[in-house]
């Protein structure tokens, strides 16, 4: 790693946080993956030699989960949304120099030799420990499987995740109340060996390097903080079978946090690969011969300022120059949420026929890269018909409209001192909001040069210069040409569609993603034609129907969700019946599991149940009992169970008639 300033002749690589291959990208996702494209390409224009690269995280408990919801593995799932993203990207500006996936082989092998590194180096122990367990199911409840309370903020929390609170990681069994995520089935606690990464051990190290580290604020300041109250070490096995298998013991997988952030290493050796490595070798940050740059969200600074750089510096890797932790985008000052359909998706923004330069550059300009950000449609239109629209939009208009039209293109004059020291200054501004990793900065100097354009317009009236003072005219339209061609070099790392246009209106022919600012004071083509408006006003009408349009797609929504009120309809679909016990036997091998014949009128159903040590074998039989008969079937143990048996509380208490109904009778 270097502290020179950035452009310097080392490579940089800049990495995004891992879009999980779960579900459909919204505006939160694409807030880091617009902000690592931006700072990839604006290394660019300052001539610091950089890629970006990135890839789908396919592992753990996020994806596995998913798929086992709809019914596919998780392997397919994962390539699925994998393919889609890679469809979405070109859509958003969005160019990785190399995007894989945690599945693959590149990324397999060297998570491998990372981690038989660690075991080699002694940094990793054996560890008994009680993991959250589903009883009736009898399987293993990891991180997102199980769901409860966070321990230190009493909030609702994931298994290995306080989401909604403090955002702390919890390791397996910290989670208090644990109910599984599958089943509602409250969890209990099963005592298991697993793998320890000794992460206490490197609090010096981790001291040392929050001092060194750029980004943003919030990257050292937490971990700081933690460092502090006590570094606890770190589970990084699984009861799980989908994953990259711990080397040594092929029934435990990795935490999917293990192999993802390895993930940006096997993402720069297959750019490398595919490149290779004459002139530049764009391996060498990661061995300390140039600066990786990682952007991310803030829900994942303990992942990448303590667990990753620990594991780096032990499997004897270097340490990265800067976290960028982003805040968050919220809708209408509340969370998003997936679940809710509280959400901007990228596709639905396509949907609506949208350009996508806006979005990037509402997603990182309305606020500094550590703040949330909230979107609404009406604040999104105030910030495109006001600063795109009504300041960068107008001032390429109507200056490359007067020049077209006048002198057919850039007219034969030269720059004044005062446009070349304003475009001097851009450039300036530009490349320090570059060396402070300021994404919002980047984005504002094209909007404040056409700010200050257009100013300089209203201010030497061209238009009244035209027939008595034709030099002076010419002047001050070629000063406009000028900015117009800066405004479109500093524009593109932010709006690279709007920006390519603008460039090739100017009648350049050279591909403006290999530009540098350099370029700036060059003048464009003598001759040019008619220029297009660049942005489209947003009507007040279509932001109201979009607003409104939202506000119905939360809505049904909510009414769908689980922990909100259900319409009849759902009740309705449950086949509740009375049922008498026939017979009832322990089910081998499950110490909970009882086997029992329910006789539900016109047949006799056999159903497994966790009844077994609340009731005795025997007292069962004759017992009227109530049964959802239209469950999908399951095998449990090997035994095929056809429905369930309704009991109340955690120790449970069979739920039967008052009066005399008959087996069979419908339950209402
Ligand atoms: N797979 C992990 C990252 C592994 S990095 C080695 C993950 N995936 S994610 O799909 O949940 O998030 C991907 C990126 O989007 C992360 O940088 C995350 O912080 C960001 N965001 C996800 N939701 C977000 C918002 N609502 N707002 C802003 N950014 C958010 O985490
Ligand atoms: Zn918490």
């Amino acid at each position: 790693m270097s502290r020179d300033r950035y452009p310097h002749e080392d490579p940089v690589v800049v990495t995004c946080g891992l879009p999980y291959a779960n579900g459909d990208l919204h505006i939160g996702h694409l807030r880091s993956l617009v902000s690592a494209d931006i700072l990839n390409r604006a290394f660019g224009l300052i001539g610091q030699p950089s890629i970006a690269v990135s890839g789908s995280d396919m592992h753990g408990a996020p994806v596995a989960l998913n798929a086992e919801q709809e019914g596919v593995s998780p392997g397919e799932f994962a390539h699925g949304w994998h393919d889609r993203f890679q469809e979405l990207f070109p859509e958003f500006g969005i160019e990785f120099d190399n995007y894989g996936h945690t599945d693959d082989e590149t990324n397999t092998a060297l998570t491998t030799d990372i981690v038989e590194r660690l075991i080699e180096a002694d940094h990793v122990y054996e560890r008994e420990i009680e993991i959250a367990w589903d009883a009736i199911e009898e399987q293993a409840l990891p991180d997102r499987y199980v769901e409860g309370t966070c321990p230190y903020c009493g909030a609702d929390a994931r298994g290995d995740e306080c989401d909604e609170g403090c955002g702390r990681h919890l390791e397996p069994g910290e989670i208090q109340d644990p109910v599984s995520a599958v089943t509602g089935n409250p969890a209990e606690y099963r005592t298991r060996e697993h793998k320890f990464f000794r992460v206490s051990a490197f609090a010096d190290v981790l001291t040392a390097f929050l001092d060194d580290l750029e980004g943003t604020a919030n990257a050292r300041n937490q971990p700081r903080q933690w460092i502090e109250e006590g570094l606890q070490d770190w589970c990084i096995t699984r009861d799980l079978d989908w994953g990259i298998p711990y080397p040594g013991d092929e029934n435990l997988v990795l935490y999917v946090w293990v192999d993802a952030p390895i993930e940006y290493i096997s993402s720069t050796i297959q750019y490398a690969e595919r490149v290779g490595h004459d002139p530049i070798d764009w391996t060498a940050p990661w061995s300390g011969d140039g600066d990786i740059v990682h952007v991310i969200g803030r829900d994942i600074i303990q992942h990448h300022t303590v667990f990753w750089p620990a594991m780096l510096d032990a499997a004897g890797y270097a340490l990265p120059r800067a976290v960028c932790a982003h805040g968050f985008i919220t809708i209408d000052g509340e969370g998003l949420s997936t679940s809710r359909n509280r959400a901007i998706w990228a596709q639905e923004y396509l949907d609506e026929g949208f350009e996508t330069d806006p979005l990037r550059y509402y997603l990182t300009t309305t606020g500094g890269l550590q703040q949330d950000i909230d979107f609404s449609w009406e604040k999104f239109a105030d910030r495109v018909n006001g600063e795109l629209v009504g300041t960068l939009g107008n001032f390429l208009y109507r200056s490359l409209l007067f020049a077209h039209r006048n002198y057919g293109g850039t007219p034969d004059a030269k720059v004044s001192a005062e446009v070349a020291d304003r475009i001097d200054e851009a450039v300036a501004d530009f490349e320090e909001a570059v060396n402070e990793y300021n994404v919002r900065a980047i984005g504002m100097t094209a909007v404040e040069l056409s700010r200050f354009g257009n100013e300089y317009i209203q201010r030497n009236e061209p238009w009244r210069l035209v027939d008595d003072e034709p030099e002076a005219a010419a002047g001050v339209i070629r000063d406009c040409v000028q900015l117009a061609k800066a405004i479109a070099l500093l524009g593109s790392a932010t709006m690279p569609d709007v920006s390519a246009r603008v460039w090739w209106e100017l009648g350049e022919s050279t591909d403006l993603t290999e530009a540098s600012l350099d370029a700036v004071h060059e003048p464009p083509a003598s001759s040019f034609g008619a220029p297009t408006e660049q942005f489209e006003q947003l009507e007040d009408e279509l932001v109201g129907d979009l607003t409104a349009s939202l506000t119905a797609q939360i809505e049904a929504s909510v009414d769908e969700g689980s922990d909100e009120r259900v319409a009849f309809s759902t009740f309705d679909s449950l086949d509740l019946r009375i049922g008498e016990i026939r017979s009832a036997e322990p089910v081998e091998e499950a110490d909970n599991l009882l086997v029992l014949d329910v006789d539900i009128g016109d047949e006799v159903r056999q159903i497994v149940a966790g009844l077994r040590g609340h009731y005795a074998v025997e007292e069962l039989p004759g017992t009227r009992v109530v049964v959802l008969t239209n469950l999908e079937p399951k095998t449990v143990f090997g035994v095929e169970s056809d429905g369930m048996v309704l009991a109340a509380g955690d120790d449970p208490d069979l739920l039967t008639t008052l009066g005399n109904s008959e087996p069979g009778a419908a339950v209402r």
